[in-house]
């Protein structure tokens, strides 16, 4: 069983950017309805995706939902309540049925608008690159953590059926 810290030793996640994250975080802020705008054109312009979010209530609410993990990878402290968390998010998006694919896929296009964030905001190619390997770590971490609830999932299938 891993630890937070094993997978961050995997990532060669240091705190550093942990520390790195951290300063994003008021900039992540300040982009939170962007974020979500551009997150929600996307899930609503694929008809699979779509399908989950039919109820404008719960649209509403799930936009929060999904506003706030995005600001939780800029508070600079990831332990393993945080690997709890993210396991048990990818434990939701099993059990509600979403194709592994499509987490892929929405995180690519979160991956894409933090690279786009930082491409506007930090002239300096060093600084930003600091910044980049920070994000693209944290973002990586978090889908494979959602990744293996799904693995898991398969797994367990392949044995109840046996
Ligand atoms: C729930 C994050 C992709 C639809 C959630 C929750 C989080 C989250 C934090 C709350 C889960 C909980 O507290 O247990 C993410 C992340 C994604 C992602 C990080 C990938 C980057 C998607 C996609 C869809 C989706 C592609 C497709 C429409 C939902 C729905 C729920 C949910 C419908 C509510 C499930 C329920 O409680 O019944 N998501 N999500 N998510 N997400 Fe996502």
């Amino acid at each position: 069983m891993l630890t937070m810290q094993d997978i961050k030793g995997h990532y060669f996640f240091t705190d550093e950017d942990a520390e790195l994250l951290r300063q994003l975080r008021p900039l992540a802020e300040a982009n939170r309805e962007r974020m979500a705008d551009e997150f929600y054109d996307y899930l609503l312009g694929i008809p699979e995706t779509a399908e989950f979010l039919k109820d404008s209530t719960l649209r509403q609410r799930l936009r929060k939902t999904h506003q706030e993990w995005f600001l939780a990878l800029f508070t600079g402290s990831y332990d393993n309540l945080y690997y709890h968390t993210l396991q048990r998010i990818g434990q939701t998006h099993v059990r509600i049925g979403l194709k592994a694919h499509f987490v892929n896929a929405a995180m690519n296009v979160i991956r894409h608008f933090i690279i786009e964030l930082l491409q506007e905001n930090f002239p300096n190619i060093q600084e930003r690159r600091k910044f980049r390997n920070a994000a693209e770590k944290i973002v990586d971490i978090n889908l494979d953590i959602m990744s293996a609830s799904y693995q898991e999932e398969e797994l367990r299938k392949v044995f109840v059926n046996r």
